[in-house]
């Protein structure tokens, strides 16, 4: 008899990987969490405080600390350690620093024989995701960034806001980048099915002069915002990971906006770029080419380009 339990090591006990273990253990997404931290008494602390929820939780969910040693036989790896920007920084300044701390964990963590899913969060997370595809060698559907998760959970918040309507029943995705670059294929968002274009058009009085751009660039600015109040941001981010995590752990086949490996898609390839994207028991599954205008397809390669030109910096492309 054999009974496969689903396990998630969070690699990087800062702000994000202990409020993503924190969504995952109170939405009982898995059974067992492994904490890991290069600090290894933080990690402990994290662990002891986490297992002091269980009680007034729905369910009893394994925390436990370990090492990338211990990593062989996890379902799911998030890694979210990394080098937070400095006031003034964008996400793409830390990418050198990101890529060495990625290598550090990953060379060992594949050592393990670890042959499970990476989802990286850490920035920037488009080229950092594609470089622990490239170093650890699994195939692309085994290697996810948050990408551009947030960024339309973030876009649905602000068209909800403006129509009055819960986000979640907005359809719509911020696409490319995960940073400032970042694209909405406008053509595509829709309200219960109608396209937002409409919506506009049919409620003036309410929502008065639309400016789209205006809101792709919120869209966009929301994670300074939060970051220029508090420093950081981990709510948002951690619980778009927990979303992605249950997706892939409970074999949904939703599609969420992730960075993935481009082969063709769009028109591009040998690039991540956060896409609408198929999310089964074996990652990230397929890609959804949404149909975009001329127009929107332009800057959705202007956002890519971005992309590409930095991950030059650190892999051969
Ligand atoms: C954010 C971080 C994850 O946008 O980049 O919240």
């Amino acid at each position: 008899m054999k009974i496969t339990r689903k396990r998630v090591a969070i690699v990087g006990c800062g702000l994000v990987g202990a409020t993503t273990a924190f969504s995952l253990e109170t939405q009982g997404v898995c059974d067992e969490i492994m904490m890991i931290d290069i600090n290894a008494e933080r990690a402990v602390g994290e662990m002891r405080d986490l297992k002091d929820s269980i009680e007034y939780l729905g369910r009893n969910v394994k925390v436990t600390t370990g090492t990338y040693a211990d990593c062989g036989d996890m379902d799911i790896i998030v890694i979210t350690a990394g080098a937070p920007p400095k006031p003034g920084q964008s996400r793409l300044d830390t990418l050198e620093v990101g890529a060495k701390i990625c290598e550090s964990i990953v060379t060992p963590i594949m050592e393990s024989g670890f042959n499970g899913i990476f989802i990286v969060i850490s920035n920037p997370v488009d080229i950092l995701a594609h470089y622990v595809q490239k170093i650890s060698g699994l195939p692309k559907n085994q290697v996810i960034g948050t990408g551009t998760a947030i960024d339309s959970a973030r876009l649905k918040n602000l068209i909800g806001q403006l129509v009055n309507v819960d986000p979640r029943s907005v359809h719509g995705y911020s696409m490319g980048e995960h940073g400032d670059s970042q694209m909405v294929p406008w053509s595509t968002v829709t309200i219960a099915g109608k396209p937002f274009y409409d919506v506009i058009a049919d409620n003036k009085e309410l929502v008065g002069d639309v400016n789209l751009d205006e809101l792709v660039e919120k869209t966009a600015r929301e994670g300074w915002e939060i970051y220029n109040r508090k420093g950081t941001t981990y709510y948002g981010i951690a619980t778009a990971c927990a979303g992605i995590i249950k997706a892939i752990l409970n074999d949904e086949n939703r599609i969420i906006p992730v960075s993935t490996l481009l082969e063709g898609e769009y028109g591009e390839k040998d690039v991540y770029a956060g896409v609408p994207t198929i999310l089964n028991c074996t990652g990230a599954s397929d890609v959804l080419e949404i149909h975009m205008t001329p127009h929107e397809l332009a800057r959705f390669k202007e956002s890519v380009a971005v992309i590409r030109e930095h991950t030059k910096k650190i892999m051969d492309v």
